[in-house]
């Protein structure tokens, strides 16, 4: 598969609607090289997953895009690139604080709290993917959060340190591109070991809900279109995709 490496060009906008919408436009108009970055101070509607916004103190965190062309990546892996980004979030945060994990899907946390998410748009040409934007939101200055916001942390509050933005998203890039340079060599099975080993309740019992009411479960495994693999008390495992199943507590 061919290579890519992302942050070349860097645009930096001191404030947009979102860069996702901003990078969709740029790939719309044909003028955006694969790699690009664009990055901004402040989103005015930034989102989130599904229905979800994703809101940020100015100037605090990293709020950014970046445009892929992943044209030889099947659709029907297009979870590995996921899992890839995930990783790349995880494994960078891992040098600045702590153990980071991953919650199913792709939520970065420290300590159980949310430190990162991740929106990535995907569009699909043929069996393959054509283009993707994948946004990136790190909390990583901003102390504290709006009411409402639950269970959010930033770098700065986990490790008592302010941190440079620039320094911090050149070295998130190095990050991600070595852990796309992984799945643009097809290593597939890296991609979701190094995932799952930091895939947040995996092997865990606890209770959780679905569409027939609350069970005891424990995550097993991810499926590579990646839907959660659920282990019931009765042996059974059942898998979910997004929104499918709602974690209510530890055991
Ligand atoms: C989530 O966890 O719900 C995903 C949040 C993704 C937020 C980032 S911030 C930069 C990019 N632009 C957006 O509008 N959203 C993503």
């Amino acid at each position: 598969m061919k290579k890519t490496t992302i942050g070349e060009p860097l645009l930096r906008l001191d404030s947009v609607d979102s860069t996702n919408n901003y990078a969709a436009a740029l790939i719309a108009k044909g003028t955006a090289t694969d790699g690009t970055v664009i990055l901004s101070a402040y989103q005015t509607n930034g989102k989130g997953q599904g229905s979800n916004s994703w809101i940020s103190g100015v100037g605090k965190n990293l709020l950014f895009s970046i445009i892929l062309y992943p044209r030889l990546l099947p659709a029907e892996k297009q979870f590995f690139l996921s899992m890839s980004i995930s990783w790349g979030i995880a494994g960078f945060v891992e040098t600045l604080v702590r153990k980071a994990q991953i919650k199913w899907p792709n939520d970065i946390l420290i300590n159980d709290k949310k430190v990162a998410g991740i929106l990535i748009e995907n569009t699909v040409s043929g069996m393959n993917l054509n283009a993707s934007v994948i946004g990136i939101g790190l909390n990583v200055n901003q102390e504290v959060f709006p009411e409402g916001i639950i269970n959010a942390t930033s770098l700065k509050l986990e490790s008592d340190h302010e941190y440079d933005l620039n320094h911090t998203l050149q070295d998130l890039i190095g990050w991600l591109n070595t852990c796309l340079k992984s799945l643009y060599e097809e290593q597939f099975g890296a991609v979701k070991v190094n995932y799952l080993n930091r895939l947040w309740m995996l092997n865990r019992w606890a209770v959780y809900s679905d569409s027939t009411g609350r069970f005891e479960g424990r995550i097993s495994d991810v499926t590579d279109s990646g839907e959660l693999m659920v282990l019931r008390r009765n042996g059974k495992i059942k898998n979910y995709g997004f929104k499918e199943i709602v974690f209510i507590n530890m055991l």
